[in-house]
């Protein structure tokens, strides 16, 4: 007797959503985001770039171990409830009180994908620039929001990195604010849209 098909969930999308230099530079070259916060901090009250509608898209978060250092020093774990996916491949340490929300992993990241789709997952927010560039080289990248803050840093870890062949992106939204902020949401050519 023929089994019935059992239905495959598609794979979680995956989002990017960070903000860079104007010379593409996502921190500095030891991890630092000082720059970042103090222009941050120049934002009127009550704006955040987009972020809040960003974040209510995705149902999960997967960071790589450096950002994830970065972040786990922070005064407070900004991410609530977010199930978060930290990829490393030589491990990192979660602390007792971020068990059951971060999950360390060091699965592909197609493979990552798929799990999480078959969980349930549509999308996720993808963060950290070694970790971006990894699913842009495999293409599995569908949208990418990149908002470039007023400031020349020189020198850093950049956003973007090699590639195996061009990537087209399609433009989905310019905004820019008086503050001299700038954000280009970008769906890269072959990702669904
Ligand atoms: N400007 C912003 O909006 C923004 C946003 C996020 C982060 N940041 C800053 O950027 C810095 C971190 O970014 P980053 O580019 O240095 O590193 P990252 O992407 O956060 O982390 C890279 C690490 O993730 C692990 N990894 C596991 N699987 C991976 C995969 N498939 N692809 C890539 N990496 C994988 C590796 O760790 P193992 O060595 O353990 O294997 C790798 O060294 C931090 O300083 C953070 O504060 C800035």
């Amino acid at each position: 007797m023929t089994q019935p098909a059992t239905p495959t969930r598609p794979r979680a999308r995956a989002l990017g959503f960070i903000a860079t230099s104007a010379d593409g530079f996502i921190a500095r070259e030891d991890g630092g985001i000082d720059w970042l916060l103090k222009l941050h901090a120049r934002m009127p009250q009550g704006e955040d770039g987009g972020y809040a509608a960003f974040i209510a898209r995705v149902d999960a978060l997967v960071m790589g171990r450096s950002s994830f250092e970065q972040v786990v020093g922070f005064a407070e774990w900004p991410y609530g409830e977010l199930p978060v996916v930290v990829l490393s491949r030589r491990g990192v340490a979660v602390p007792a009180a971020l068990q059951g929300r971060v999950q360390v992993s060091s699965e592909l990241p197609r493979a990552l994908l798929q799990r999480l789709g078959a969980q349930g997952v549509a999308a996720v927010y993808v963060d950290g620039g070694l970790t971006l560039q990894s699913f842009l080289r495999e293409g599995l990248l569908d949208e990418l929001t990149v908002t470039t803050v007023p400031v020349l840093l020189g020198r850093g870890r950049p956003l973007f990195g090699p590639l195996p062949h061009d990537l087209g992106l399609g433009l989905r939204h310019v905004r820019h604010w008086p503050f001299g902020f700038v954000q280009c949401a970008w769906v890269p050519e072959g990702a669904p849209g």
